[in-house]
């Protein structure tokens, strides 16, 4: 009897584990016996245009995979079969719903399920297609954590250990030089990165998405730290975070989404047009926060989640989404997860610690 076709494909920004899930994939596959495993090159791009870019995935292929950055199968924020870009003549873009030419070409290739591993964009994208009759199976991936019915998103921890050891130098150099250091941090619509980094740094403050900022009230909070031109602060923003109510990017030539950044110097110059006396200087982190190999937590929480997403293709359990929850992995359904942004709540209990060690959100 020839073997089941599963596609497996990484979507969006890279993030560290994302290896990780797809060797789990691959070496559950292989001990099961009926699947065959391929990989889609660059999310649904590898089947959506002629010739295809599919590779099998072996136990050989995957070897040692698991702590590698990156993914071995390319991944893509270009891809929506739903509004795919198309570039014309004139340098501009129109958007195509590419779903019946994928759908078409899936059976063309006798694909019988997929696992999609991505964030919130991806799993819309899987939500449509299992919607459209399509098998499959989501993996929650983002640096941001800002996935909606999981604990954690696999990479979010490598990524908020990266932003903490980068803290930890600015600490050094803002006090030597009494200064305010900016460190900006990612994270679009939530702001768990910035805060799990303000307190595992212990910076006097952190600006995120979730909580508006007063000027004033960060100006305040600087002058409290100095004492006759001496003392340092030290600052988290998330990029995503508002300054004047306004988000700070632009957008990419046939991006959708805004490309955030530069909110940290924006700040920056609008603290010293407030009259705020220290000299600030700012680090952005941007991708060295994406990049590099994943600490032992998102690898193994990687592997999990690529064991249980082959589990529910086995057991058919399609439209479905491995989660971390309480210490578990387990699964929820795609729907639940892309219903709305996981978003830092009021009364979190880490806003509540922060608040608590005197970390200021400049409300
Ligand atoms: O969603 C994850 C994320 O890292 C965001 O924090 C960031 O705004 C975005 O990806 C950047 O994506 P790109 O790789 O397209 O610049």
């Amino acid at each position: 009897m020839s073997k089941k076709k599963l596609l497996v494909l990484t979507g969006g920004g890279d993030c560290p584990g994302l290896n990780a899930v797809i060797r789990a994939i691959v070496k559950s596959a292989e001990r099961q016996g009926d699947w065959e495993v391929w990989g889609s090159i660059e999310a649904f791009n590898g089947v959506l245009h002629e010739p295809f870019e599919i590779i099998p995935l072996t136990n050989e292929a995957v070897k040692g995979i698991h702590v590698k950055g990156g993914t071995i199968i390319k991944t893509t924020n270009k891809g929506n079969p739903m509004k795919f870009g198309i570039k014309q003549d004139d340098g501009s873009f129109i958007y195509k719903d590419l779903t019946q030419q994928l759908i078409s070409n899936l059976k063309k290739l006798e694909i019988d399920a997929i696992i999609n591993i991505g964030g919130d964009g991806s799993q819309a994208i899987s939500q449509h297609l299992f919607e459209q009759g399509i098998n499959i199976v989501g993996v929650p991936k983002t640096i941001d954590n800002d996935l909606n019915s999981t604990d954690l998103t696999f990479g979010f921890t490598t990524a908020v250990q990266i932003a903490t050891d980068a803290f930890d130098k600015l600490v050094t150099t803002a006090s030597s030089h009494n200064r305010v250091m900016i460190l900006e941090v990612m994270g679009r619509d939530a702001g768990w990165i910035a805060l799990h980094t303000a307190l595992a740094g212990g910076a006097e403050i952190c600006l995120i998405p979730e909580i508006p900022f007063s000027l004033d009230k960060v100006v305040d909070e600087i002058n409290k730290r100095y004492d006759h031109g001496r003392g340092f602060v030290n600052i988290v923003i998330a990029e995503g975070a508002k300054l004047n109510d306004q988000i700070i990017g632009s957008n990419a030539e046939g991006d959708l989404n805004i490309k955030l950044g530069g909110v940290g110097n924006a700040l920056r110059r609008a603290l010293e047009e407030k009259g705020c006396e220290p000299d600030i200087r700012v680090a952005v982190l941007g991708h060295i926060q994406r990049g590099g190999t994943p600490i032992a937590f998102d690898r193994l929480i990687a592997t999990a989640f690529g064991v249980k997403a082959f589990e529910l293709v086995e057991n058919g359990e399609f439209g479905k989404m491995a989660c971390y929850n309480n210490y578990k992995v387990e699964s929820t359904t795609i729907q639940s997860a892309i219903s709305t942004y996981k978003h830092i709540a009021e009364d979190h209990y880490l806003v509540k610690t922060a608040r608590s060690v005197g970390i200021s959100f400049g409300e």
